[in-house]
């Protein structure tokens, strides 16, 4: 797994930053005024920060300055100037990852220390970190090393402060956050060669030595189940289909939330097949189960005091001889039968099965899905958020909350009867798509058809936000990790307070 950069955290005092190697990064507020440490540093410097920040250009937006090599006095490569932002009533969450996503990336070769003495709050601060932390992740598993490279992750980042101790305590839930969402990350970066439905239920097992319990059930123990709507769309495929749970008993013996996730290992659309522009990226469209895994992974990682299970339906879409065709009816393990028109339309078909299955077996308090489910949901929102449908308006204001909190942006969205309309059928109960019209929410009317009226759902279509193609505050071209933060900060929020 990639693993985090390695953070200490220690007295901010003078030799700490004359000695730091690599990076060194000092402090601006938003109205200019240097904090202590890049005083400091502007003294050795002939006053060339205290230039910075009184030239017109500065706005005190939160960012990087300038940067300044090989600084005179220190031993550092690069000193960067950053400026933390800020409004009246402080430095926000947001202006917080800002800042630290900036920094990530004015980074020199080598280590960083950061001198943050007198900046802002101590949570503004660890949020910086963390923003910085997350955007340091780097998917390396394929390059080739060159003896003379930069040695890959971890980099090791100072944290200089004057309550160094305090800010250590203060992050360590942040970790746990920021291995979750590498976890979900490489997940989502590996191709489908490596990354089968076996080897992604090897990972989830391998999560036992954390504390989760796993329970994997392959393809004889889901036909049993009657989930043929699942099995029809990895019918195609070498790899077996597979259902696994993951269970965090941290809260005593209430019912569980519920957590469900898509994992389609590969989506090449089966015999509906894709056009061949860009099929390369489905290998994303397991983004759901990955999430799922992520939020798991943080929850025992820091020993939520909930419970929550985890579910993913891991299949691959594959065209074959044996694949489902599009009109073949398939029954779903509620009854249900369902025509199939397109075979493209496969994240339902795995998704209606498995939330079934979870609230026949785990009768729990409440259900969030995450999908890549459509491209109908990056034509209505783009790649700035995630679209969410929601049974229930507490449900969906806590979720919300948490998004706006956590960056991990989210727009909520209509469901009603004429859209679920759209999905009659002539010769079955439903079909498995809804026309050209509204396709991401027609979607989510099908998932609706199987949630029980007295259970809290909510589905969150993440196609757009899974990965990012030019990269955010928050992290590098590739996988996002959207979500993880979102729904572990709604469960503390909403469980552990
Ligand atoms: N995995 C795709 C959705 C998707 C598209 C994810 C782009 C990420 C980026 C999904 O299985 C799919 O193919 N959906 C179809 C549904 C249609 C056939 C009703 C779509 O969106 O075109
Ligand atoms: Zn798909
Ligand atoms: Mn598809």
């Amino acid at each position: 797994m990639t693993s985090l950069p390695h953070i200490a955290f220690s007295p901010e005092e003078a030799d700490a930053m004359t000695e730091a190697e690599g990076t060194l990064v000092v402090f601006a507020s938003r109205d200019g005024t240097l904090a202590p440490g890049a005083a400091a540093a502007d003294a050795a410097l002939g006053g060339a920060l205290a230039r910075a920040v009184g030239d017109k250009a500065f706005k005190g937006k939160p960012g990087v300055v300038d940067s300044f090599g090989w600084p005179a006095g220190h031993k550092a490569r690069r000193l960067v100037l950053a400026c933390i932002g800020g409004g009246d009533d402080g430095v926000s969450a947001t202006d917080a990852r800002k800042v630290g996503g900036a920094i990530a990336k004015a980074l020199a070769k080598g280590p960083a220390t950061l001198a943050t003495a007198g900046v802002g709050e101590a949570e503004a601060v660890a949020g910086m970190v963390m923003a910085m932390a997350l955007r340091l992740y780097e998917f390396r598993e394929y390059r080739k090393v060159e003896d003379d490279a930069e040695p890959p992750a971890p980099r090791h980042l100072t944290v200089l402060s004057d309550a160094p101790e305090a800010l250590a305590r203060g992050s360590t839930d942040m970790m746990a956050l920021a291995e979750g969402v590498f976890f979900t990350r490489d997940l989502v970066n590996e191709p489908a060669n490596r990354l089968t439905t076996d080897e992604f239920a090897a990972r989830l097992a391998a999560m036992q030595e954390i504390g989760l319990d796993v329970e994997i059930l392959g393809e004889e123990a889901l036909e049993e189940l009657g989930m043929r709507a699942l099995l029809g769309v990895g019918q195609g495929s070498v790899s077996e289909t597979k259902v696994v749970t993951m269970r965090w008993n941290g809260g005593g013996d209430e019912a569980p939330f519920a957590l469900v996730g898509k994992g389609v290992v590969f989506d090449t659309g089966g015999i509906s097949l894709k056009p061949a522009g860009g099929m390369e990226d489905m290998t994303m469209d397991m983004g759901g189960a990955g999430t799922v895994a992520g939020v798991m992974r943080t929850l025992a990682l820091r020993k939520a005091k909930a419970n929550v299970i985890g579910v993913v339906g891991l299949v691959e879409n594959m065209p074959d001889g044996k694949a489902q065709r599009p009109g073949d009816i398939v029954k779903s393990m509620k009854g249900e039968t369902i025509e199939i028109i397109n075979t493209d339309a496969e994240g339902r078909l795995l998704l209606c099965d498995v939330l079934w299955y979870v609230q026949e077996t785990f009768k729990p308090t409440g259900i969030i899905d995450l999908a890549t489910l459509t491209g109908a949901i990056i034509v209505a929102l783009g790649h700035h958020r995630a679209g969410f449908y929601a049974t229930d308006d507490a449900l969906a204001g806590a979720l919300q909350a948490a998004c706006d909190a956590t960056g991990d942006e989210a727009w909520r969205m209509p469901l009603g009867k004429p859209y679920a309309e759209q999905l009659k059928s002539a010769k079955a109960d439903l079909k498995n798509t809804g026309g050209r019209h509204a396709g991401s929410i027609t979607a989510a009317e099908f998932l609706h058809a199987f949630v029980k009226e007295e259970v809290p759902w909510i589905h969150i279509d993440i196609a757009g936000t899974a990965t990012t193609s030019g990269g955010t505050d928050t992290a590098p071209k590739g996988a996002t990790g959207w979500g993880v933060a979102a729904l572990d900060r709604m469960i503390r929020d909403r469980f552990e307070a």
